[in-house]
Order: C-alpha cells, then structure tokens, then sequence
C-alpha cells in the first residue's frame, strides 16, 4: 500500500486526470459511493414481488393493473400508475428499486439501485393474511434483507458494505393488511384474542423488534409511512351500505398516533437511528370528503370495477372489468387502493409531515 502512494506522487501531471478517472470507475464498480434505497411494505409498495408468488392470491399481474406505467402493461403495482414509495423516492433522486424476486437482480445492481422487498398482503405480523396463501411479511422482508445484506459483503467487503448500508435510506410502510386481512375478519383467531387497543399494542412491540432488527442491521435514515382511513376504501364501505366504517378510520388513526411515538422512543433509544413518520390521513379524508376541492370526481368507488359497477366488491381488478373514463378523477383505482393520481398527492402529503422537501425544486 505504501509503495502504491508513493508511485502515485511521482506520477506526471499529464497522467493525474486519467488516474482520477480510473478512480471513479472503479469506485462506481464496487459501488461504493452509491445511496439507495430499501423498501418494506405490502400491496402499497409492491412493484413485482408477488407476481413471482405464483400461489399467491394477492397478485397484479392481469390488465389493467399498470395501465397509465410505462408500456402499460401489468408489472406488479397494484395501481393504474405510480405507488406512493415510487413518487417520494423519485423526487428525493433516489433509482427505483428493483423487486427481491426479478431474476435478473445482481449484486450490482442492488449497488446501483437497492431492493425493494414488498409483498401484497404483507403485514407487521407473521399470521396476517394467512388466507393469500403466498405473500411475505415484515419479519420474511427482513429475513431476505439480511440475505441481500450477506451478497453485498462477499461482493464489495464488511467495511464498505457496512456503509453501504448506514448510508442507504429505508422505508417501511405496513399495518393496513394487518386490520383489512386479520384483525377485522372474524376467521383469524386475532380478531377475538385481542381487543383493538391490545391488538394495537401487539402491533406496535411487534413494530418495535422490527425496526430495531433493521437498526441492528445497519439502518440508519428510515421512514415510516402511516396508515390512511382505511374505513373510507370501497371495499369497506360497499360492506356498511355506502358510508365508510368509522370505527375502522378509529383504528387508523390509534396505529398512526402509537406508530409516531414509536418512531420518536427509537430515535431516543437507538444510537444515531433517524426514523421519521409521515402519513396522509387528513388530507385523505377531506379528499374523500371533498372530491371536486381536490379535482377529483369520485372518491367512494373503484375505477376498475366488474360489470359496470354492478358487482361488487369485486376482489380485484381484471381484463374482464371496466375502467372509468377518467382514471385522474377517481381516488380509489380498486376496492382497496388509490390511484396514481391520489397517490401524487398522499406523498405530497407525506414528504410534507416527514419534513423532506424534494430534489432540484
Ligand atoms: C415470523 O416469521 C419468521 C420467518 O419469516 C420467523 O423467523 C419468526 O420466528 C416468526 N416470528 C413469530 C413471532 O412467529
Ligand atoms: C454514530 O455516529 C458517529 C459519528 O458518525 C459514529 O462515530 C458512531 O460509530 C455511530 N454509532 C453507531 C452505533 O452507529
Ligand atoms: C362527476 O361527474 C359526473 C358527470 O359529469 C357528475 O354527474 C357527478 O355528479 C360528478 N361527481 C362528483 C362527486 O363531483
């Protein structure tokens, strides 16, 4: 090593700028000075995974998923577009990460663009929506984060994967499936074992090892996405004649207000941890409230529906649906998730009450 900076110094100022250049290749190779991102989340987040889960009964992979994404074809989103992780990465430049299960993936190019672990029906609990068959959960997503995390140091060495990973920025969004999939279906033994506030807390400790697993791991700058009114999505409301259920929105905001705690006792607890929450549930709820204030024209049912709308809740979105004329005018794009346009705005929202503001504006 010593010889190498001595030769260095001795080198003519004519070569300087191709050394420089070597440098930088090879620096950009081992990709060390890349920041990326890791994302963990369920069927909000997801951008392929479960199209790889074959038995999964949570997947996008049929028109007219993807519809207004690129060719618009389906490719794993369960939206028309963007996912809300999509436009908050996007506008703080951060590459889109690629899904764990794309067959392609390399260590490279999780060097170069991170990894995104989300799986549709996904929660912070092992035993939520059991009933998908196939889907992977918070604890499963940290498993094969630590497996990622095993590639990367056999590529690139302990210390600077080490940084690698203190540098990259983490967001974790989930908690929706484990209401709409457990708590709330009387199938599931959580739905009797606990009441609300006791399954809140088994939530939130649950929450708890699970970020502070990640932090163990290397993560550092992390965002946590809170939950919307989960009562006001079609599928709950075609169920309560139309009306959104409220002790449903109850429930979301009793995970939002623990979740934001939690995130403040980690940064007290957990050495140089930055964990942010932000969340959209207000600004949601006056959406759904106040469509036409927002520009948007319907906000209590899906664009893509069966039979013209006269069947449902139709479980998914399928080429046999129709779609609404204007996908940019509804919030709810199935009966579970918004559409592209809602999500423009829930990330807004979001990066507003995280406190990022975006890149190059
Ligand atoms: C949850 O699942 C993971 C594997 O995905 C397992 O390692 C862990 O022990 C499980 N935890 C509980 C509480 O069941
Ligand atoms: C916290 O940050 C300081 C300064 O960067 C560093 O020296 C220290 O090792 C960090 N501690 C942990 C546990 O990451
Ligand atoms: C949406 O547009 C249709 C047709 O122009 C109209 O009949 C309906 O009242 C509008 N809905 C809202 C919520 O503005």
């Amino acid at each position: 090593m010593c010889n190498l900076k001595m030769e260095h110094k001795n080198v003519s100022m004519a070569l300087a700028p191709l050394m420089v250049l070597v440098i930088l290749i090879s620096s950009g190779e081992r990709g060390s000075s890349a920041v990326v991102q890791f994302i963990f989340g369920d069927s909000l987040s997801d951008v392929g995974n479960n199209n790889y889960l074959t038995k999964s009964l949570a997947r996008a992979a049929l028109p007219w998923y993807g519809i207004d994404f690129g060719s618009g074809m389906p490719n794993g989103r369960f939206t028309n577009g963007r996912t809300v992780a999509d436009i908050v990465g996007d506008r703080l430049g951060y590459p889109r990460p690629p899904p764990f299960l794309d067959t392609s993936l390399t260590e490279d190019m999780i060097l170069e663009q991170g990894v995104n672990y989300a799986s549709g029906g996904g929660g912070i609990l092992n035993e939520t929506a059991s009933l998908f068959i196939q889907r992977f959960s918070l604890y499963k997503q940290i498993e094969l984060f630590q497996g990622t995390q095993e590639m990367i140091r056999m590529k690139i060495g302990r210390e600077a994967a080490d940084k690698f990973f203190k540098d990259a920025l983490y967001t974790v969004a989930l908690g929706s499936n484990d209401f709409i999939n457990n708590f709330l279906l009387p199938i599931y033994p959580d739905s009797y074992t606990y009441s609300s506030v006791g399954f809140n807390n088994y939530l939130m400790s649950t929450l708890k090892a699970q970020l502070t697993m990640l932090h163990s791991m290397g993560a550092r700058r992390l965002m946590f996405f809170g939950l919307g009114p989960m009562g006001c999505i079609p599928l709950q409301r075609v169920l309560n004649s139309g009306e959104c259920q409220k002790s449903t929105n109850k429930l979301s905001l009793s995970f939002n207000k623990a979740a934001s705690k939690l995130m403040d006792d980690l940064n007290a607890k957990l050495p140089n941890a930055s964990f942010s929450f932000g969340e959209a549930y207000d600004v949601v709820q006056d959406v759904i409230n106040n469509p036409v204030k927002y520009g948007f024209n319907n906000s209590d049912s899906p664009c893509c529906t069966f039979v013209k709308g006269k069947i449902r809740p139709s479980l998914t979105c399928t080429p046999l649906s129709s779609l609404c004329t204007d996908r940019s005018k509804y919030v709810f794009w199935d009966e579970y998730h918004p559409t592209d346009a809602a999500n423009e705005l829930i990330a807004t929202v979001t990066m507003k009450k995280l406190g990022l503001k975006s890149v190059g504006t």
